[in-house]
């Protein structure tokens, strides 16, 4: 044997010399659950170590995780069934805590890169990312809406809009009527190729914003489908998105490196809650290990192609 590749592998420094991807916490973006009220932080019981905060437990958490290297953060809220309407319509509402809490984490830490999401379900009575009719999910009703709760963050001085509701047209609506009030430097990174998908229990839990009937099946994408990951990539681009997202991730690894070969803009990934959850159930009862399994799951969706990854797992790697 004149080839043997084990010699590439003979040891530590060879191996860090030819290792193709990496993985930095500068590619990281690291989701946060707020709720309203004072001295709040509920351990999510199906997310272990990540919380439900208020704002005044929140600053020191952000503040950690500076020190830590983190420097970029996506805020999620967890709304008040009595706060929660047909319409959505605490989400733009100026009585809005998530909106006074984005305002104060830009004031106090102006130098972070912040994210919101922009869907209906933390705020809607049904449970789903649109208007509900009949059981029907409507797409150009929710558009208005989706537009006013980007315009309600963009002025609470968000960095990066969220778009996760899969309706048609939502990037192109947003990109729009954020520009007409002003706010051109405000990004959109679409949800892009958002899949159907069981592994978003834990956060369902998390905002107890599951659907009150049906499913997403008819916004959301089918598991089973590639190439319709193509269709919504080059209407995101046409219609002004930023970057682009794939959702789930590791399940989902073929969409990403498809996106990354066929897109020219930046690609990143969302390893969501079920994907965090498994690791630590499997872990917590030793057969895993946790450390190394999540490094290697970021790792692969580095490899596959995304330039940065949404993950619960984000201040366990800055410690690292
Ligand atoms: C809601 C939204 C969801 C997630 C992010 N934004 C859930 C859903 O679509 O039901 C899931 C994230 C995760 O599981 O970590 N629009």
């Amino acid at each position: 044997m004149h080839i043997r590749p084990r010699r590439n592998r003979k040891n530590s420094v060879i191996r860090d010399m030819i290792q193709e991807s990496q993985l930095g916490v500068q590619n990281l973006i690291y989701p946060l659950f707020l709720e309203d009220g004072k001295g709040i932080k509920t351990e999510i019981a199906s997310l272990p170590n990540n919380y439900r905060w208020s704002i005044d437990l929140l600053i020191p958490e952000i503040e950690s995780c500076i020190a830590l290297g983190i420097r970029t953060f996506v805020l999620f809220p967890a709304v008040k069934d009595e706060l929660k309407d047909t319409t959505g319509s605490y989400s733009y509402s100026d009585a809005n805590f998530y909106l006074h809490a984005i305002r104060k984490i830009k004031e106090t830490f102006p130098e972070i890169v912040l994210m919101s999401d922009v869907a209906l379900d933390p705020y809607s009575s049904d449970g789903h990312d649109g208007v509900v009719k009949d059981g029907v999910i409507l797409n150009d009703e929710t558009l208005p809406i989706l537009s006013k709760m980007s315009i309600a963050q963009a002025q609470a001085g968000i960095d990066i809009i969220g778009p996760s509701d899969m309706m048609d047209g939502r990037v192109g609506t947003i990109r729009e009527d954020l520009d007409a009030a002003g706010y051109t430097d405000v990004s959109i990174i679409s949800y892009t190729a958002k899949y159907a998908s069981a592994f978003y229990g834990p956060f369902r839990d998390a905002l107890d914003s599951a659907p009150k009937s049906g499913d997403k099946k008819t916004y959301q994408m089918n598991p089973a489908n590639k190439r319709e990951a193509l269709i919504e990539a080059q209407l995101d681009m046409e219609e002004g998105a930023d970057m682009l997202m794939v959702k789930p991730a590791t399940c989902y690894l073929d969409i990403i490196h498809l996106l990354k070969e066929s897109c020219d803009v930046p690609i990143t990934a969302y390893n969501v809650s079920g994907e965090y959850a498994m690791i630590h159930a499997a872990a917590q009862k030793g057969w895993l290990d946790y450390e190394s399994a999540f490094m290697e799951m970021l790792l692969s969706i580095r490899r596959a192609g995304a330039d940065g990854i949404l993950t619960y797992f984000a201040k366990d790697f800055a410690r690292l």
